[in-house]
């Protein structure tokens, strides 16, 4: 176990793609509606972001980040539950990166595989600047500068996890050994109270002298429990723990978000770049009219040919979206012709309009008071300021340049 295994902080960012698409929802938003519950969640617009890849075309950032807001919040995204904030109103995640710039090898940041994937697949983008170059380290930073355990991410994107724990390594291992640590450390023990204080003790000499490898899981375990520890001394006595200096950029994980299936209607995965998609408010006649036109198996030409569940884009919006009755009787009227790919269409039509009509309802007061969206973002991006800045202030006292 890491260290930052106890930090059961859940961070995540989305570019600001504009309104989200049904892809999107089964894909992430529902799993961040899930987290919510469970951890504390910082969930933010990375606007910073969308500049790496599309500086010149910077018209719609705004209109996208609050459209995509209103579409979270419509979701069910709670922001009682959840920190909602836009990334370039908190600068201090700036800040770290160019801190972190320092330490990072370019070497580290070319060798990201998205960084020449991204370069080949928009050939038609200005991506051969210092920023793109950063993206992950930018990434590396919003993480870090909230000490988050936990990143909800896709596939395409463990790889920045991965180098923002590297980076993070690096980092204490640099700058990791704080002056005065022992003092600090010692000082962090006694706000425990004395109980704990002295198991913390007893259990951190038995790993240091007779290397009892219980002892020290037991020793976390008790730093878990600690309700009166800020995160930093929290930190320090992990650090302690193992006789080493302080960690004071903790190592994040990702959560490996499950791949959604969601179909476009040309069958091809879903997503705004194909063309193809359903977005999470969209007028019932447009939902209606686009499933009814949606590709369905190519071998029903006619009525009476028979199909194949297995070939037909529809039928994967059944598994999403139907109950078991309703996906055997499209199945078995779909491969012996019984039913029509209308009639196999209707109840996706009403199960869409019937999820979409909830969130419809939810995003009517924030479409008529966009001022509730931004007192919103405004008090998550002070909350978010708040934790890290804190943050911040350990990293410049371990380079050194703290001036108190
Ligand atoms: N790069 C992410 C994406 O394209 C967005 C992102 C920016 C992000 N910063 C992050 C995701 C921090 C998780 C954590 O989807
Ligand atoms: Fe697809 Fe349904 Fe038509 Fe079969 S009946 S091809 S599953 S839409």
């Amino acid at each position: 176990m890491s260290s930052n295994e106890s930090s059961s902080r859940v961070l995540s960012g989305m570019r600001p793609t504009g309104r989200l698409h049904l892809g999107q929802y089964h894909g992430v938003i529902k799993n961040w509606l899930q987290l919510q519950h469970e951890y504390e969640c910082f969930f933010f617009v990375a606007d910073w972001h969308a500049l790496t890849t599309s500086y010149e075309d910077t018209g719609n950032i705004e209109q996208h980040a609050l459209d995509m807001v209103v579409d979270w919040l419509a979701a069910g995204v709670n922001p009682g539950a959840a920190t909602l904030f836009i990334q370039s109103k908190v600068p201090e995640h700036a800040e770290l990166h160019l801190l972190l710039s320092m330490i990072t090898p370019v070497s580290w940041l070319e060798r990201v595989p998205s960084y020449k994937d991204q370069q080949q697949k928009l050939n038609d983008r200005d991506l051969a600047t210092y920023g793109f170059l950063g993206y992950p380290l930018l990434q590396a930073a919003d993480i870090l500068i909230y000490r988050a355990g936990n990143v909800p991410v896709g596939a395409d994107q463990v790889a920045h996890v991965e180098l923002t724990r590297e980076v993070a390594r690096r980092f204490n291992h640099v700058y990791g050994r704080e002056p005065g640590f022992e003092e600090l450390a010692e000082s962090a023990v006694t706000k425990m109270g004395k109980k704990a204080a002295r198991l913390y003790r007893d259990l951190r000499r038995k790993y240091l002298e007779q290397g009892d490898g219980e002892a020290l899981d037991r020793a976390r375990a008790l730093l878990g429990e600690q309700q009166n520890l800020s995160i930093g001394d929290r930190e320090r006595l992990f650090g302690y723990l193992e006789g080493g200096g302080r960690i004071i950029l903790a190592e994040p994980k990702a959560l490996l978000t499950r791949e959604a299936k969601v179909p476009g209607l040309d069958g091809e995965k879903m997503s705004k770049s194909y063309n193809n998609t359903i977005t999470l408010r969209e007028d019932p006649d447009s939902v209606s009219d686009k499933i009814r036109t949606m590709k369905t198996d190519p071998a029903r030409v006619r009525r009476n040919d028979p199909g194949d569940p297995a070939n037909c884009p529809v039928f994967s919006l059944h598994e999403i979206y139907s109950d078991e009755n309703t996906r055997t009787w499209a199945s078995n009227g779909c491969v012996s012709a019984g039913i029509g790919c209308l009639d196999c269409k209707k109840p996706l039509i009403e199960a869409i309009n019937a999820e979409q009509a909830v969130m419809r309802e939810r995003a009517q007061q924030f479409e008529q008071d966009p001022d509730l969206v931004h007192s919103i973002l405004l008090e998550g991006s002070e909350k978010a300021r708040d934790e890290a800045r804190e943050t911040l202030e350990d990293v410049r006292s371990a380079i050194g340049i703290s001036y108190r």
